[in-house]
């Protein structure tokens, strides 16, 4: 990695392992975007790149004669109104009520390492890792100063930015907007990809092409949310899994954000992605300083599966902290689809007692143990427990552990039930207009996180529990989005901040939290997978998928969260069949190929197993302990492709010196077996040179694996069938 700077000719590259990324300050003090892609030499004249010849209904800033509008230049940072008629990527609001924004260059800086995002998530890394390239831009109209920071790292090819607004004039000036991300192309011919789908149907990929005009998502939900996920890719038509050039972009924030891509007049992109700028204004005073989310970026050129593994690579080396990251998770039964609220200390002890005999490693306890919780309408903010239901919390605990058990607990921290002891306290905690209507979702209200005291209620409670009982583990569930946001805390002129300030009061819980108590390990959740995101994994190393368990269902959002985010990270379970989602059976294998690839553990009544069931699974057990450091330490390939027009898909792991590898081929549903096309599982990222052996002795060569691939077709003949094969090199 390097970061080279002209300051003659004001030209500034960023080097990644495999890829150029370079600006340059235009005529009129604008930087401007040169390109992005694959590497080139920076030594040549690529001036070109920044002029524009003259077009009409393009304005041009005084000076500048009729050619180089900004309206067709490509730029970094794009202002507001000052003749760059596309989206914009910040727009301040002066005294005088101007938005006008115009930001121009004024100076630069580099240095070893990054600094910390205050009060939010953002990469890190060792100062001798990482270098990081500061251009500041003066806004002509107001005086306030943009600071955009570039971070590449070694062995990376992320590249991670934010921006900061500093205030160093003497009045108080509005942001209204201001994206993390800004990335014109001068030509249109991508493929879109996002992720996107609903609660119990997450992170589904979508492939389209780009079409004229804006194509737009994200959420205005106060957290990510399960419709959309705040990163897209944008990828050559010809891009495949394993080939052509592919472009991705990942917003590091849980909160309301907005990914747009706008194919302009000229057939250019301009790509922005940051907070949602709907609902946001924040004021800032003189002195004062704002810091956008990080946004990453990534390129590469052979397609998808090479930019997942950047991307999975960068997220456990320099977005995940916790010191559980490359540790083996506790193979967990969680209590939720078992009893639902319905349970008692000797139902719980029954489930730890039976999971200890199979080899499980934790019991989770889900919603339902405090207040008076024995539904969804009472209770949340009252984390105490509820001892008519588990009476001595504290010795059930110890004899939990006592059967060699960890212990992990359920919580709703941001929530609040209007039957509540807090409420009862504290109806000024609750996020709305005061006096006016309030929107319900579960039954439940929502708690200003905005608020320190409600920050520091949460802290002192959850700590409170966690030093007096011996609690390894925390599921931080959020079952509902933001309405009626407004705080009383804070003042008229301030509104616009509440949602932004909410998603920064979640951080500071989970960042206090974590310092005191290093080694908890949390489990990310919002009603299944509605706040997946690069912030909370800054947090959490895992995050429960989807409340959707049914392993048929769980294939495409599993293959879509693996765009970005690795399989360490996939909270997923063997749940029950009858599925409680979905009503589908299907065998234990099937349930266990999917959970395999993702965090491990078990959703269902355990006590009620047969002896043929135990067996069942104490084999998944030792299966789990075989392979998971494949799982979660190996290279991911989605394998699909090799399908063709099959109801199958595929995906495999490969350890780093390629010796081992994992593939799961699964088949959704299948024709009459004399109509049954012949299906190949074909391998990627192996050696070529070396011989694979299959448990059942049959050995092929790396390439016979890749190029050709192996017969699954009987395998997968049945419906909800699958193959998990384990090969080694000699
Ligand atoms: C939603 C979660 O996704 C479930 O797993 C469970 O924890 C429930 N909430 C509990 O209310």
């Amino acid at each position: 990695m390097a970061i080279i700077c002209n300051e003659a000719t004001k030209f500034f590259a960023l080097e990644t392992m495999n890829s150029t990324y370079a600006m340059q300050v235009g005529n009129s003090g604008e930087l401007l975007h040169v390109c992005y892609g694959g590497k080139i030499d920076c030594t040549d004249d690529l001036s070109a790149l920044t002029q524009r010849p003259d077009r009409a209904f393009s304005p041009s800033p005084a000076g500048q004669g009729r050619s180089n509008s900004l309206n067709v230049l490509p730029a970094e940072l794009a202002g507001f109104g000052s003749g760059d008629f596309r989206m914009t990527a910040c727009r301040i609001k002066k005294a005088n009520g101007s938005s006008v924004t115009a930001p121009v260059y004024k100076s630069f800086r580099v240095y070893n390492g990054k600094p910390a995002l205050p009060g939010l998530p953002a990469s890190f890394a060792a100062e001798t890792a990482c270098r990081t390239l500061e251009i500041t831009l003066e806004d002509l109209f107001s005086g306030v100063e943009f600071l955009l920071s570039f971070s590449v790292f070694d062995n990376s090819d992320v590249i991670a930015r934010s921006v900061k607004v500093v205030n160093n004039t003497s009045e108080t000036v509005e942001i209204e907007n201001l994206m993390s991300l800004q990335l014109d192309f001068d030509h249109a011919d991508f493929d879109l990809l996002y992720p996107q789908g609903n609660w119990a149907y997450e992170r589904h990929i979508e492939r389209m092409p780009l079409h004229p005009g804006i194509q737009s998502f994200g959420s205005v939900r106060g957290s990510t949310g399960h419709q959309y996920n705040p990163g897209f890719v944008l990828a050559a038509k010809t891009a495949s899994e394993n080939s052509g050039e592919v472009y991705g972009a990942l917003l590091v924030y849980s909160g309301s954000y907005t990914a747009d891509i706008q194919v302009d007049a000229f057939s250019g992109i301009r790509a922005l992605l940051g907070i949602n700028p709907e609902n946001f204004c924040w004021q800032l005073t003189p002195g004062a300083e704002f810091h956008s989310p990080e946004a990453l970026l990534c390129y590469s050129a052979e397609g998808l599966n090479a930019l997942s593994a950047q991307s999975h690579k960068f997220i456990m080396e320099h977005i995940i902290r916790s010191p559980w990251k490359h540790a083996k998770r506790p193979i967990l039964v969680n209590n939720w689809e078992a009893t639902y609220f319905d349970f008692d200390d000797n139902k719980i002890y029954a489930i730890a007692e039976k999971a200890a005999s199979l080899g499980i490693e934790m019991l989770v306890l889900d919603d339902g143990w405090f207040g008076e919780r024995n539904d969804d309408n009472s209770s949340l903010g009252d984390w105490f427990v509820n001892t008519d239901k588990l009476g001595d919390f504290a010795a059930l605990v110890k004899r939990i552990n006592a059967l060699g058990l960890k212990f992990g607990l359920w919580f709703e921290p941001e929530m609040i039930s209007e039957k509540s002891k807090l409420y009862e306290k504290h109806p000024e905690w609750v996020l709305c207009v005061p006096g006016k209507r309030r929107s319900y979702a579960r039954n439940q209200l929502i708690l200003d996180m905005s608020r320190k005291e409600v920050v520091d209620y949460l802290f002192e409670t959850i700590a409170g529990l966690l030093k007096e009982i011996h609690i390894e583990y925390i599921k931080w569930d959020m079952n509902r989005n933001l309405t009626e946001i407004f705080s009383a805390a804070l003042p008229a002129g301030q509104q616009g901040e509440v949602a932004h300030r909410y998603v920064m009061g979640v951080y500071e819980l989970h960042e206090r939290l974590l310092q005191a108590f290093p080694d908890l390990l949390i489990e990310g959740c919002s009603g299944g997978g509605g706040r997946f995101d690069a912030g909370m994994l800054y947090y959490a190393p895992q995050i429960w998928c989807s409340d959707d368990s049914d392993a048929l269902e769980r294939i495409p959002i599993q293959l879509g969260t693996s765009l970005f985010y690795p399989c360490s990270s996939m909270g997923a379970h063997v749940s029950v069949c009858p599925n409680h989602q979905t009503g589908r059976s299907v065998s234990y294998d099937f349930r266990a190929a999917l959970a395999l690839g993702g965090t491990f553990g078990y959703e269902l009544d355990i006590t009620k197993f047969t002896a043929e069931e135990d067996k069942i699974i104490r084999e998944q057990v030792a299966a789990y302990h075989k392979y998971n450091d494949l799982v979660r330490e190996g290279r991911f390939f989605r394998l699909s492709e090799g399908f063709g027009r099959t109801n199958c898909a595929a995906w495999c792991w490969v350890s780093d010196d390629r010796q081992e590898v994992l593939a799961v081929a699964v088949c959704k549903q299948a024709r009459p077996c004399s109509q049954e096309p012949f299906k190949r599982l074909r391998f990627a990222g192996l050696d070529a040179g070396k011989v694979y052996t299959l448990e059942d002795g049959r050995s092929f060569h790396g390439s016979t694996l890749m190029n050709t691939g192996i017969d699954v077709t009987v395998a997968l003949s049945k419906d909800a069938s699958c193959v998990m094969l384990y090969l080694k090199a000699k």
